[in-house]
């Protein structure tokens, strides 16, 4: 038992970042029916979408799970109030003030736990109310903080800080990983880029094979501008990159974004035309894996890697 087992209630101190197009209900089940915690990604859902998802998630486990909500979501009411009537327990909130929410879902019993790219925002959480803040480092997979920060230096300098549980995030697919964030400070982790390359991920099988033979370089953060998000480096990401060498005003980089990017390239597996979100650890993902084993083989890492560090002599 961790700060974070008891705060959620689960075995294993393991949560799989919401992410839109990839985590529905069977893939927050998946996790949460292995011991970790499951998130159903709000942000990529109409809000009658969400109600189906997260009542078929309650059939699919009895086990806790949450919601994440991108805060910049524009039916932000109505999907508040589909969690609170559905009963939800656990939300994760992301991309936005933390102040806006989190006294009314705390004022309903609901944990909230908000995602922060840097230690200024992690205080900001924590005045703001929440119960643990997940620390998103620069590696990490879909949208990102500007900074650049990296998750070795985010989290010793948010665990300096914050005296609310830590969560980190970006670049962990390991066990190995996971202890050294441990290492670090956190007091869990969330994992998003090996869950996309699940079986239960509900993203298109074009895109999961395409997380598989992604190499070390072949991701980069790009349209700062907008909201700076980590992708693989395809026709798409080609076309912002060509622009760039035009100085392109923001109104151009929204032009050519257009709508639904994330959708055509995660959802609808266009590999060329979409978006394909993935962090820089996907270099080390080799094979589209059921979550229950994704899971195991992470706890027997990390139960490995802590034996192992006892042996280091100097
Ligand atoms: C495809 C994809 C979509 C994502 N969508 C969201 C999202 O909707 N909301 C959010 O808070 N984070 C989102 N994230 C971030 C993840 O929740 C998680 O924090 C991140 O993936 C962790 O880094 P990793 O990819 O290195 O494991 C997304 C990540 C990926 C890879």
């Amino acid at each position: 038992m961790n700060k974070i087992t008891q705060l959620f209630n689960i075995k294993y101190p393991i949560i799989q970042g919401g992410m839109i197009w990839n985590s529905g209900y069977k893939l927050a089940s998946a996790v949460s029916n292995a011991g970790g915690l499951g998130l159903i990604g709000a942000g990529s859902m109409y809000p009658e979408v969400l109600r189906e998802h997260i009542q078929k998630c309650k059939k699919a486990t009895n086990k806790p799970f949450g919601v994440n909500i991108p805060m910049l979501y524009p039916n932000i009411e109505e999907i508040m109030n589909i969690v609170i009537e559905e009963g939800v327990k656990i939300v994760f909130t992301s991309a936005g003030n933390p102040k806006t929410w989190t006294t009314f879902l705390k004022e309903k019993g609901i944990t909230v736990v908000h995602v922060v790219s840097s230690s200024v925002f992690a205080l900001k959480a924590q005045e703001a109310g929440v119960d643990a803040i997940v620390a998103e480092g620069f590696e990490a997979g879909g949208h990102n903080g500007r900074d650049e920060t990296t998750t070795l230096t985010l989290i010793p300098m948010v665990r300096e800080k914050i005296k609310i549980p830590v969560i980190a995030a970006g670049g962990i697919a390991t066990g190995r990983g996971m202890l050294a964030a441990m290492v670090l400070g956190a007091d869990g982790v969330q994992v998003g880029s090996r869950f996309a390359a699940s079986i239960e991920s509900s993203a298109h099988n074009n895109f999961k094979e395409t997380i598989v033979k992604v190499k070390e370089g072949d991701t980069q953060l790009t349209l700062k501008e907008l909201a700076p998000v980590r992708l693989i480096k395809n026709k798409f990401y080609n076309d912002v990159q060509e622009l760039y060498e035009k100085s392109p005003s923001k109104e151009d980089l929204t032009l050519l974004l257009g709508r639904a990017r994330a959708k055509k390239g995660m959802f609808e597996g266009d590999l060329e035309e979409g978006e394909l979100e993935i962090g820089q650890i996907a270099g080390l993902i080799h094979e589209i894996l059921p979550v229950a084993q994704i899971v195991q083989e992470m706890m027997d890492e990390f139960g490995i890697a802590c034996q192992e560090k006892v042996k280091f002599e100097f």
